[in-house]
């Protein structure tokens, strides 16, 4: 795309987001009208075994949550089959829905399969593979099932991060055609439990920017005929920057890096709100300044931040952590109002993160787009209080009253007030600017 187009397109995101909000496909909330999550839509944590030993299982909030992922296991580069987990993990895993439904029986819990982040691509070309082999997706498939059975689990996610060619894009569209299959199929057979539950966790928006193929987009058809619920990962948008930057923004009016961008993106190719749930870090992104006294937004930095006890990665650090820092006087806290985010600065030391007014802002936003739920990732990096987890179950409450996949009541008026550009619409201007602005958008497209 030339520079001019994205200029136009950029300047166009505000009325775009008002556009896809508004005018959300008759075709989409008639999917929406009979599926998924129930009246109260999802709120979903992941666990990482990796923070069993600040965070075991036993210490989570259950009340919080609908849904609780085991974050999670991959598949074996050898058999193509999911890898069973090492000893020290298999306990964990064993224990993890029985810990969770004995306090809580209606909590569901899901498996989660993925990209093994200590060796990613080993483990894409192991699911590449086997998503392009009918055998060895049916090995993938039976396997899963099993193993999510044997543990006691409600469902299964693919975390495939991320496919990255067309040929990857159309087997991930077989393989979880199969998949769904496979999982009515068996619960065809097995009369005690109701079927298992699918779902993708997915890249932020419906298109892979920076991939070797420019062209690389999601199946989006299958991707809604097969699966319950795609999570999409809308944050972490940044972590190689030089300078300081919010690393998970609702907006961003000079490049497409932002949730907003990412949920609208999802909608207009297709993807009914009621089977997209949005993604909230629990984790900030740090820095060390390179001058102390240059330290807004876009300061050079000198290195990312120091590996902290519970993220155990250089550049991340957990909620928890970061709410020691605002605890000490030498800190420094900025609310963006502009991009919806929130850093501090403490000396040297810059974090960007997301504190209970973004997460609630940020909630405010997928509820008025209709969304199914929210995610967090992952619940290990909350403090002791849960106070993200917390605001995020009530503001979601507050917010999504109205129900799920319908359209509120009293029509696109409301949605004006919501803060994506300063123009006020009335609604029957409204419909004559959404003919206009879908031309446009149809053209951008093309040019993408
Ligand atoms: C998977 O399980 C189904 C049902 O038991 C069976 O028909 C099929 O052959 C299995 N596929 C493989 C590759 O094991
Ligand atoms: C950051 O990196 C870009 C190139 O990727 C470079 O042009 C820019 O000068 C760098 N900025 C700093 C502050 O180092
Ligand atoms: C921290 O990460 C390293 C790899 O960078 C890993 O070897 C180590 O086991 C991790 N530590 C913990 C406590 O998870
Ligand atoms: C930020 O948002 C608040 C309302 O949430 C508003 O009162 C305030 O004027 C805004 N500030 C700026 C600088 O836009
Ligand atoms: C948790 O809540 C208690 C009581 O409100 C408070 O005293 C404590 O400081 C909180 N701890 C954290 C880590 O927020
Ligand atoms: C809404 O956006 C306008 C213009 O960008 C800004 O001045 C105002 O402060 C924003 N209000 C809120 C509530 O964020």
């Amino acid at each position: 795309m030339g520079r001019r187009e994205w200029c136009f397109f950029i300047s166009l995101i505000p009325l775009v987001e008002f556009l896809s909000i508004t005018s959300a496909s008759t075709l989409q909330q008639q999917q929406c009208a009979d599926s998924g999550g129930g009246p109260a839509g999802v709120r979903v944590g992941y666990w990482s075994p990796s923070s069993s030993r600040y965070s075991p299982v036993s210490s989570i909030d259950t009340s919080l949550f609908t849904h609780l992922y085991y974050s999670s296991v991959s598949i074996d580069e050898k058999s193509y089959a999911v890898a069973p987990p090492s000893t020290d993990e298999s306990s964990l895993l064993a224990a993890f829905s029985s810990t969770i439904k004995s306090g809580s029986p209606s909590v569901k819990t899901i498996l989660s399969i993925g990209t093994n982040e200590y060796k990613v691509d080993v483990s894409n070309a192991a699911f590449s593979r086997m998503a392009s082999d009918k055998i060895l997706r049916g090995v993938f498939i039976n396997s899963s099932v099993e193993l999510a059975r044997a543990n006691g689990f409600d469902g299964l996610d693919l975390s495939w991060i991320f496919p990255a060619t067309q040929m990857d894009m159309e087997n991930l569209g077989v393989l979880l055609a199969g998949w769904r299959a496979r999982i009515i199929e068996e619960s065809a057979t097995n009369s005690l439990s109701e079927p298992l539950l699918l779902t993708a966790t997915l890249y932020f928006s419906n298109h892979l920017f920076g991939m070797p193929d420019s062209n690389l987009d999601y199946p989006v058809d299958d991707i809604s005929k097969s699966i319950d619920w795609a999570n999409i990962l809308t944050f972490g948008f940044h972590g190689g920057s030089n300078v300081t930057t919010v690393d998970a923004p609702l907006y961003d009016t000079t490049s497409h890096f932002s949730v907003s961008y990412g949920v609208i993106s999802w909608l207009d190719a297709g993807v009914p709100p009621c089977k997209l749930v949005m993604g909230i870090p629990l984790f900030g992104r740090s820095w060390f300044l390179r001058n102390k006294a240059k330290n807004g937004i876009g300061s050079p930095t000198a290195a990312a931040g120091t590996k902290q006890r519970k993220s155990n990665q250089t550049g991340i650090i957990a909620y928890a952590e970061v709410e020691e820092y605002m605890n000490s006087e030498s800190t420094v806290v900025t609310y963006d109002n502009q991009s919806v985010a929130e850093y501090f600065y403490n000396g040297d030391l810059w974090v960007s993160f997301d504190s209970a007014q973004v997460v609630q802002h940020k909630l405010e936003f997928a509820a008025r787009s209709q969304l199914l739920g929210y995610f967090l990732w992952t619940i290990g990096f909350d403090d002791t209080n849960s106070t993200i987890s917390k605001q995020a179950s009530e503001s979601w409450h507050q917010y999504a009253r109205g129900g799920f996949g319908t359209i509120h009541a009293g029509g696109s008026n409301q949605y004006v007030a919501f803060n994506s550009s300063s123009i006020s619409f009335g609604s029957s201007y409204s419909k004559t600017l959404s003919y206009l602005l879908s031309s446009v958008v149809l053209l951008v497209t093309l040019f993408h």
